[in-house]
């Protein structure tokens, strides 16, 4: 990516959003924000124009990308409310290719599956919960990695496991294969997500990300 200083984040008035949002200008970034009630965002700063609006409309998410270098989503379910993942997706990539936008960085949990998994106990039980108990999201969800790995664009689907709200950072433990811890800082999760900006090696690839 040559140019990254635009970033377009949805979920950033979310609780792992607001420290990617809080990184993100501390590193130089200005952002387009989404935000379904901007009257709930208390974080001001000249370096972040709102866009008020929800993922699953497309004309929303056109006008939030225009302009930006890249996108970043930690958009999660809402119980009761139309499934989010899969369109905010669509939404994403098709106001991508419209742009010329290279560059997709998302998050979500360690239960999506990919072809490259060699997933252990604790995540395959956590998996198979998920699939259990919440089987409408977590086929949502996994559309999404299906759209994903059909698309030409620079993505990367960061999973993590039990996020600790909290600004501590540790080592991050990363693999392609398997979830090898049970929780992740926030704080470290931003880092992560930020670095991949500027970082090749993830790219069109689903890291399961953890601190242990
Ligand atoms: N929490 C965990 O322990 C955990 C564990 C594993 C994975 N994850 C994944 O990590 C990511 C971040 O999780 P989190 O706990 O930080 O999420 P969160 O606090 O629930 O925040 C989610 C954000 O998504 C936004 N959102 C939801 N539906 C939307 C829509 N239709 N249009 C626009 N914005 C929408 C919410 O906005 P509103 O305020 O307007 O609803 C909120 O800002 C999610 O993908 C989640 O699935 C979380």
């Amino acid at each position: 990516m040559e140019q990254k200083n635009i970033i377009a984040v949805l979920g950033g008035g979310g609780r792992t959003g607001k420290y990617i949002v809080t990184q993100l200008l501390s590193q130089g970034y200005s952002i387009k924000l989404l935000l379904r009630n901007p009257e709930n965002f208390q974080l001001k700063s000249p370096f972040i124009e709102i866009v008020k609006g929800d993922a699953i409309d497309a004309e929303t998410i056109r006008s939030l990308i225009a302009g930006c270098q890249a996108v970043i989503s930690t958009v999660s379910q809402r119980k009761d409310e139309p499934l989010v993942a899969s369109q905010a997706t669509i939404n994403i990539l098709k106001a991508m290719a419209e742009y010329g936008i290279q560059r997709y960085v998302l998050v979500a949990g360690i239960n999506i599956d990919t072809p490259f998994d060699r997933k252990g106990p604790e995540t395959n039980t956590a998996t198979e919960w998920m699939k259990m108990n919440f089987p409408v999201i977590q086929e949502d969800r996994q559309k999404t990695y299906s759209i994903l790995s059909t698309s030409d664009v620079d993505w990367t689907l960061v999973r993590v496991p039990f996020i600790d709200f909290t600004d501590s950072k540790g080592e991050i433990v990363v693999s392609l294969e398997d979830c090898r811890g049970k929780k992740i800082s926030a704080a470290d999760i931003a880092t992560f997500v930020i670095e991949q900006l500027s970082d090749d090696t993830y790219i069109r690839k689903s890291p399961f990300i953890t601190n242990i």
